[in-house]
């Protein structure tokens, strides 16, 4: 009997080369510009399919997760897997696995690109001399935050929430800057203790201190809007808040609040609470860079995550443990036993 891979989205020519090689059955589903399917028609797909491949992001329920008794695996195309219920996926026995590693550096690179048009308002004054607004000195001047020490000499303060890989990176293409780095992470709090060139803060210190907050930690029940409205209090009003992690680690209703009222100086935001639309206000807003999650979107690296996806798939499809496993318990679950036995 064959065995099938399940695409529902339009993947890099680079991944679907390595399912060729690998000689597995494909089904390959998305609309003509890559829209992907309906939950109802992921559903019914993901029932014909034995390993799937959700494009990240692209929500995967209990109903997909439940749709098919021989599922034998999902392996997501992200780092990031808060649009899967992995407590399900688990509690059935499907092992899930994510692409880490390979978006590290292009994602920082995004962070510090939307941390510099930010601070010196690249996209406003794009707008301004594009659309014939410039009409020589005088005019609008487009005052920034300096990222380096500046005339005076001060180096900046750049907190970083979540030091994982993506945080990591982030803090190395700061020494450039001179900035003096502080980080908040819990679960490594005592690692980072060890690090050179970082020190660790409590958040509420860490937002007290930072002229720069950048956010690099997982969506979970924990950060779920980690930064509200007593946090953005807490902030410098000079101070700049940079999220290319998840949108609902911050409240983006208090985030606009605070932008407006100028308790912080403003956001760049690659991320959003209820993708893709954006809170009221938000684009009201002068004061905010917004992109639509692009943080990973390099051909180069879209691509090696797509070809990390593939190879996680195949493992799983042929009964074997992935490099990338995101929840081993579900080796020790009969159900997994069964799946891969039939
Ligand atoms: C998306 C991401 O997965 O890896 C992550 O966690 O957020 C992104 O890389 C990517 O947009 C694919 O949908």
């Amino acid at each position: 009997m064959s065995r099938k891979i399940l695409v529902p989205w339009a993947m890099p020519e680079i991944g679907k080369e390595v399912l060729k090689k690998a000689k597995v059955e494909n089904i390959f589903i998305h609309g003509p510009k890559g829209e992907l399917p309906s939950l109802d028609e992921l559903i019914k797909a993901v029932k014909d399919a034995d390993v799937f491949i959700p494009r990240g992001t692209q929500p995967v329920p209990r109903k997909v997760i439940i749709a098919n008794p021989n599922l034998r695996g999902i392996a997501n195309y992200g780092v990031g897997y808060d649009n899967i219920d992995v407590r399900a996926a688990t509690e059935f026995g499907i092992p899930l696995t994510n692409t880490p590693g390979v978006l590290s550096e292009t994602t920082a690179d995004l962070a510090w690109a939307l941390l510099m048009a930010t601070a010196r308002k690249v996209p406003q004054g794009h707008n301004y001399t594009l659309t014939g607004q410039w009409k020589g000195p005088g005019g609008k001047t487009f005052m920034g935050q300096d990222i380096g020490p500046g005339g005076s000499n001060k180096p900046k303060i750049l907190g970083i929430i979540g030091l994982g890989r993506i945080g990591q990176a982030v803090m190395r293409r700061s020494r450039g800057f001179k900035m003096k780095v502080i980080a908040y992470d819990p679960p490594i709090e005592k690692i980072i203790q060890r690090m050179k060139g970082v020190q660790y803060r409590e958040l509420h210190d860490l937002l007290k201190e930072s002229d720069f907050v950048t956010l690099h930690c997982p969506l979970t029940k924990e950060t779920h809007h980690l930064i509200g409205k007593k946090e953005l209090d807490l902030m410098k009003p000079t101070a700049i808040l940079i999220n290319t992690s998840r949108g609902p680690v911050v409240d983006e209703k208090a985030l606009a609040s605070a932008l407006k009222e100028g308790k912080i100086a403003g956001a760049g935001l690659d991320v959003f609470e209820r993708e893709p639309k954006l809170s009221p206000g938000l684009s009201k807003l002068e004061n905010v860079v917004l992109l639509p999650h692009i943080g990973s979107a390099t051909l180069d690296t879209r691509g090696q995550m797509a070809v990390v996806a593939v190879k996680n798939a195949i493992a799983m499809l042929r009964g074997k443990r992935p490099k990338n496993i995101v929840n081993p318990e579900v080796y020790h679950s009969p159900d997994y036993l069964r799946r891969v036995k039939g």
